[in-house]
């Protein structure tokens, strides 16, 4: 008999919905059959609930995380607010608090199931605090939770002295991406010249692209278009990504129609941020009040990779959230209005599959065989049925290491 170190029985395994039995060795999975026979130090019982790949946070701010309030509330809902807050704030970040701000996010994240998380990184403040601290906590949690950071210029590459600069220094210092943030640029010919720098950068320092890209209602901002033919001409495909792109919801629709050719010509991945657009955007609308969030079931349709992310947890820009990405998911589909069968799961793989292929780790992402062994058991027995009831996750596991379990209630109620 074969002996595991962990055995996961009577698994509603993802996507198949067959139910399976789990062996993991040396953190990886060695096993999926129907009935293992096997022993293992540690048995756990899935009773038949899904067990599915972690969930992927592809876009958040862990340097922000925690600090809603401090020193002030965003009373007007607005990005801008958010972001005169947060310059106030930045001035007193020290390496320790932002390493446990976001060390206590990851956990929350993590015990919610969430394994995979790509963090912003203010990179615009002289001292680089903010990044170091999450560069570091990248390596501190990298035995339970996988990190990457992207240095992000958050008050823009060209609106002040030095700012390029920086942004070189956070990719010496061993940022994964480069971001950017072209429409808060102060001209539009400042705009373009920052994508061309992004990857310019992203060529010689061999690094994963995500730009902030048109976060803002204003249907004349459209620098994703320069995204992609940058895009085109460099053929970095899929480690190109767009964040945000809100102003495609308030896009006319001829133009539309010829930018989706191009984008699909590109490949690039697009992240949307439902909790964040749904209050930040439309702010400056009476009525009718636009939804403020880019078109992503039309990009769906079109084939694109689009995964969602949780942007803001309890920080300037958005006062609420746990980090639970089907919180995440659920206002996607309504926001999105996905609501048919299809769409409500696809709206489940742009918090898993999706996003993973958005942080290019699709090669250690999955319930396979010899893929490392990162799962989490839902009381649901499938997608649609985890995103209706907004399952809790009762067993989470990664690289092998069991991280968390919790009870489902079994009273006998009558
Ligand atoms: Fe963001």
């Amino acid at each position: 008999m074969a002996e595991f170190d962990l055995v996961l029985r009577r698994a509603r395994r993802y996507p198949h919905s067959d139910i399976v039995d789990i062996g993991v060795e040396g953190g990886r999975i060695a096993a999926i059959e129907p009935r293992l026979s096997a022993s293992a130090s540690t048995e756990l019982d899935a009773e038949q609930k899904l067990v599915s790949p972690p969930f992927v946070e592809s876009h958040v701010h862990l340097d922000s995380a925690m600090t809603a309030g401090d020193p002030r509330w965003n009373e007007s809902g607005t990005l801008f607010e958010g972001i005169q807050i947060w310059g106030e704030r930045k001035q007193s970040l020290s390496l320790e608090e932002v390493k446990n701000r976001a060390i206590e996010t990851l956990k929350q994240q993590a015990q919610q199931g969430v394994l995979w998380v790509r963090t912003h990184a203010d990179v615009s403040e002289p001292t680089l605090t903010a990044l170091q601290a999450l560069l570091e906590v990248r390596d501190a949690v990298s035995d339970w939770t996988t990190v990457q950071v992207v240095a992000f210029p958050q008050d823009g590459i060209y609106s002040h002295e030095n700012n390029l600069e920086l942004l070189e220094e956070a990719l010496k210092l061993g940022a994964d991406a480069i971001g950017g943030i072209p429409h808060y640029e102060l001209t539009r010919e400042d705009g373009v010249k920052s994508i061309e720098t992004i990857f310019k950068l992203a060529e010689q320092f061999d690094r994963l692209i995500d730009v902030h890209c048109d976060e803002i209602d204003d249907e004349q901002s459209r620098f994703l278009e320069v995204m992609a033919a940058c895009n085109i001409r460099s053929g970095m495909g899929a480690r190109v990504t767009a964040s945000h792109t809100t102003a495609m919801g308030s896009y006319n629709n001829a133009y539309t129609q010829k930018l989706m050719g191009f984008l699909q010509r590109a490949q690039l991945n697009f992240i949307a941020n439902p909790l964040i657009n749904i209050t930040l955007q439309g702010r400056t609308d009476t009525y009718p009040k636009r939804r403020g969030i880019t078109r992503v079931k039309e990009l769906w349709q079109r084939g694109l990779n689009v995964s969602f992310g949780h942007d803001c947890i309890c920080d300037p820009w958005y006062s609420l959230g746990t980090g639970n990405m089907l919180d995440v998911a659920w206002m996607g589909l309504h926001v999105c209005q996905m609501t048919g069968k299809a769409d409500i799961e696809a709206c489940y793989e742009m918090v898993t599959h999706n996003g993973a292929k958005t942080l290019n780790v699709e090669a250690d992402y999955g319930l396979e065989v010899g893929k490392p062994a990162s799962f989490v058991v839902l009381d649901s027995i499938d997608p649609f049925d985890t995103l209706r009831r907004r399952a809790i996750a009762t067993i989470v596991v990664s690289q092998g290491n069991v991280l968390s379990t919790s009870e489902i209630i079994t009273k006998k109620w009558i």
